[in-house]
């Protein structure tokens, strides 16, 4: 039996994939869904796929802290909307302390609440670049999904290249605005339209700054999103300018050697394929210089290596457990 796993949000997509991939995780218990809005109901209701692994379960409103007062631990992954869960920490940090468990509780945050907030003591998740200050950690807030993408391209680029600047455009999948559906998310309405949003101001720049910052060197760049017309995947190109021309032997070799302990994120000689990432943790990276410019393409599943994957990529990491437990087995569909 392993440690015993909550989710707060339970109603949400990073619910739904956390649970499905913690179908493979030996190191934890059957996770327990809190959800306000479906509380009572099947789990299978609100996520069909999950109805051969979790046939009997049903949402709790509430979380019952005191059945956990026995446990070593308690992993807690909140997929609450922005905003949720800064605005219940308190709250909630109290309930765990009332409830005998308030030394143990493992809190891993998909939102954005903490990831640029050092006040209350959460270390900012990109695995691969923040393996260290993972280690051990009890506040984890999870990266964005473009921030995964492109702090995954830029930083081997601004550490070792030395690029002039760089702009970025990257096309999202509709389950990157979540299950609400609005006028700009709603299926329907984007499913065969491609529309570029925030441009020069997605509030995931801030987060890439800051990891430039601590792991490269701060570098001028822009970012460009679009929505894109599919339902999951990030298919991100950086265009990177140089003074001296660089080359694609040198590029090739930079990426393979920055990502060599990395089980999930590999070079690939042609341009990475989305449908090789949807449904799993990997993030292939490919690229190619022509004169004094780079183009690197990058490519990841927004709800796996975006946010829940990479969440239990850091709970491996925050357990001393091997970085690929539980997520390392996957092959995925093709064509998707
Ligand atoms: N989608 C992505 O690709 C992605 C990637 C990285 C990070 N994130 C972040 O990770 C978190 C989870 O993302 P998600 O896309 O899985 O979230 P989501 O599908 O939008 O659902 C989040 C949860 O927030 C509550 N909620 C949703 N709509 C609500 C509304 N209209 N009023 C009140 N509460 C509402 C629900 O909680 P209850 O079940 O308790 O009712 C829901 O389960 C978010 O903070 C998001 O910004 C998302």
């Amino acid at each position: 039996m392993g440690d015993p796993v909550v989710i707060l949000g339970g109603g949400s997509f990073g619910a739904g994939e956390l649970a499905r991939l913690l179908t493979a995780h030996d190191g934890v218990a059957h996770p327990g869904l809190v959800s306000r809005s479906h509380g009572g109901s099947p789990v299978a209701s609100v996520h069909p796929h999950l109805g051969a692994a979790y046939p009997d379960d049903r949402f709790v409103s509430r979380a019952d802290w005191t059945a956990f007062r026995e446990s070593r631990r308690i992993i807690v992954f909140s997929a609450l909307r922005a905003g949720e869960l800064a605005g219940r920490y308190r709250e909630l940090e109290a309930e765990w302390a009332q409830a005998g468990i308030g030394d143990r509780v493992l809190l891993i945050d998909l939102s954005a609440d903490f990831r640029l907030d050092e006040g209350e003591g959460f270390v900012y998740g990109l695995s691969e670049w923040m393996r260290e200050p993972l280690a051990g950690a009890t506040r984890i807030a999870n990266p964005g999904c473009f921030a995964t993408a492109l702090a995954l391209g830029l930083i081997p680029l601004a550490r070792h290249l030395m690029p002039r600047d760089a702009t970025a455009f990257a096309l999202t999948g509709s389950t990157g605005a979540g299950v609400t559906p609005g006028p700009r998310t709603h299926h329907p309405l984007r499913a065969h339209n491609c529309v570029p949003y925030r441009p020069y101001e997605h509030r995931h720049r801030s987060e890439v700054d800051r990891l430039l910052e601590l792991r490269a060197r701060p570098l001028d760049w822009n970012f460009i999103p679009y929505a894109a017309p599919w339902v999951r995947g990030i298919t991100l190109t950086i265009e990177a300018r140089f003074d001296e021309a660089p080359d694609t032997d040198r590029l090739a070799e930079t990426f393979r050697a920055s990502y060599a302990g990395s089980p999930f994120v590999s070079w690939t000689d042609t341009p990475p394929e989305l449908t090789s990432v949807v449904g799993g943790n990997r993030c292939l990276i490919g690229g190619i210089c022509r004169g004094r410019r780079a183009a690197v393409f990058v490519v990841l599943d927004n709800l796996v290596k975006g946010m829940a994957g990479q969440a239990i990529q850091n709970l491996n990491l925050a357990s001393g457990w091997p970085e690929d437990r539980g997520l390392g087995h996957w092959i995925g569909p093709y064509p998707v």
